[in-house]
């Protein structure tokens, strides 16, 4: 167990998936929970389930691309806990898989901008708070797509762009008291898997059953069990870690 009595956690994407898993297990360990997801409903409902285990939480809506509103997200935040210790900026959506000569321009714009910049103002709002508050730990939501060519192409750009901009920002803060590190989720048992694991009358694609039987424990992995390890890298646990990007992939990119 990790104790983040007294913390203050942000986590984007949480409406859902992995991000939810997060917000849950932080609350778990003590923090206190915000929300935030372009999806109020889902937000609203991860709040709903942390605090009936006793958790504080609230929902914030947010588009991470807009930087208003992300701007928005952090102000309110401390308007309600005062300080943020811990980030998980994690929102993200996969493209589709059009090879790179048929992509669409509008396209290509909106998964960098929600998956990439949208990182990029998460930080750019959240770490003041955090030097503010004393410090801090941020994990950035990447993917093996961030490792490898696995995943649409403006999705693995955007991914590789989380690691690159999560080394940058580890060593321009490393002496402010801010970590920050990537993770890097293999294939996950979530909305966003399950939207390209069945075909139009709701039957499991080739493509789905082929990466489950690529994987070398021959399963998806759990959304818990990223966030498991999103908890430890933004605890006391991983005080002299910053600047990696962790692969949580049961052993893929071994293959
Ligand atoms: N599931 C996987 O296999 C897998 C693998 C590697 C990386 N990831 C990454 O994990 C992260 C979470 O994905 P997930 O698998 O939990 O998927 P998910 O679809 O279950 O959750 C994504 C959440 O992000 C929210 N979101 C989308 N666009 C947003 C925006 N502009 N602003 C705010 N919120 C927005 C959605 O509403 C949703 O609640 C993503 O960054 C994804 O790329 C997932």
């Amino acid at each position: 167990m990790t104790n983040l009595d007294d913390k203050v956690a942000v986590v984007t994407g949480a409406g859902s998936g992995i991000g939810r898993a997060t917000t849950e297990r932080l609350a778990t360990e003590g923090a206190r929970v915000v929300v935030a997801d372009v999806d109020f409903d889902g937000a609203s409902e991860t709040v709903e389930r942390i605090t009936s285990e006793e958790g504080t939480a609230i929902a914030i809506t947010v588009d991470v691309s807009d930087a208003a509103a992300v701007e928005a997200m952090v102000e309110e935040t401390l308007d309600t806990y005062g300080r943020i210790d811990i980030a998980h900026n994690n929102a993200g959506i996969e493209g589709s898989n059009q090879p790179v000569t048929e992509l669409d321009e509008a396209e290509w714009q909106q998964v960098i901008d929600v998956n990439l910049t949208g990182v990029w103002l998460g930080l750019k709002y959240e770490i003041p708070a955090m030097i503010e508050s004393g410090g801090g730990a941020i994990v950035n939501t990447a993917s093996i797509g961030g490792l490898t060519a696995v995943g649409t192409p403006a999705y693995v750009a955007s991914k590789h762009g989380v690691i690159g901009l999560t080394r940058s920002t580890a060593t321009q803060y490393a002496q402010k008291g801010i970590r920050v590190n990537a993770i890097c989720p293999g294939v996950i048992d979530t909305a966003m898997i399950e939207r390209g694991a069945t075909d139009e009358a709701g039957t499991e694609t080739e493509e789905i059953q082929q990466l489950v039987q690529q994987q070398p424990m021959g399963r998806m992995g759990q959304p818990e069990e990223v966030a498991n390890t999103v908890v430890w890298l933004s605890s006391t646990e991983a005080s002299f870690i910053t600047g990696n990007a962790f692969p949580v992939e049961g052993g893929y990119m071994a293959l």
